[in-house]
């Protein structure tokens, strides 16, 4: 039931092929994919052409997570890229409910993703127009972040909201997962991780993502 995620952000980008290939074998989910444009995080990362070249090497669907700011304004080149759930952030989108409609007018998924300062509300009236929403828990822009645990009532709030409301939304949380934090977003109500070195550091790629591949208890 749970879903893993891996952010290939940790990966050898030198055999990114295998490195993908890898994770897949290990039973990953999707591959997530960090954009970053210097701008909107104080990082530069992957851009489309990136995603093209992965995009024959796996079956899996790509996450493509954009940490970019005019986000609009790449749509069309990514989702031709081969982009399968495209990921927004509220903080860069002026326009969000119309820059949702336009990712899934491309006839890919939409997601929007929150920095751990943003508010639930700020989604409120989005949230049955999204397939995906993404917390982030830690600040954007790195890897190997530890964890804010400030952002898990706000993943009880949203599980309370797709509940309510009978939603198909998937609730995926990204940054300092490990097993022992996986455990408290998956009993908060997230159902997909995205993990980077948690998976990436360590040699076995299968072993890395089952102990993280937590269920919910109670
Ligand atoms: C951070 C990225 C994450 C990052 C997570 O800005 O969005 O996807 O790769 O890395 P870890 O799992 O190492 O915190
Ligand atoms: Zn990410």
């Amino acid at each position: 039931m749970t879903k893993i995620a891996p952010s290939i952000l940790s990966a050898d980008f030198a055999m990114l092929e295998e490195e993908i290939k890898d994770v897949e074998q290990g039973g990953a989910d999707y591959i997530h994919i960090d954009v970053m444009d210097g701008h909107f995080v104080p990082n530069i990362t992957i851009g489309p052409m990136i995603v093209e070249a992965i995009r024959p090497v796996t079956n899996l669907p790509l996450d493509v997570h954009l940490m970019i700011e005019n986000p609009d304004q790449y749509i069309e080149t990514f989702t031709k890229s081969g982009a399968d759930l495209l990921s927004v952030h509220v903080e860069a989108c002026h326009h969000l409910h119309k820059t949702i409609q336009h990712i899934k007018s491309e006839g890919i998924r939409a997601g929007v993703v929150l920095n751990p300062h943003t508010p639930v509300s700020m989604i409120e009236h989005v949230i049955e127009d999204v397939d995906l929403v993404l917390l982030m828990t830690v600040n954007p822009g790195f890897g190997g972040q530890s964890f804010i645990k400030s952002v898990l009532p706000k993943i009880r709030q949203i599980a309370t909201i797709v509940e309510k409301r009978e939603l198909k939304v998937e609730i995926e949380v990204d940054g300092g997962i490990n097993p022992e934090t996986a455990k408290l977003c998956i009993d908060a109500g997230a159902n997909v991780l995205v993990a980077g070195s948690a998976i990436y550091n360590q040699t076995d790629r299968g072993q890395a993502i089952r102990s993280i591949r937590v269920e919910k208890t109670g």
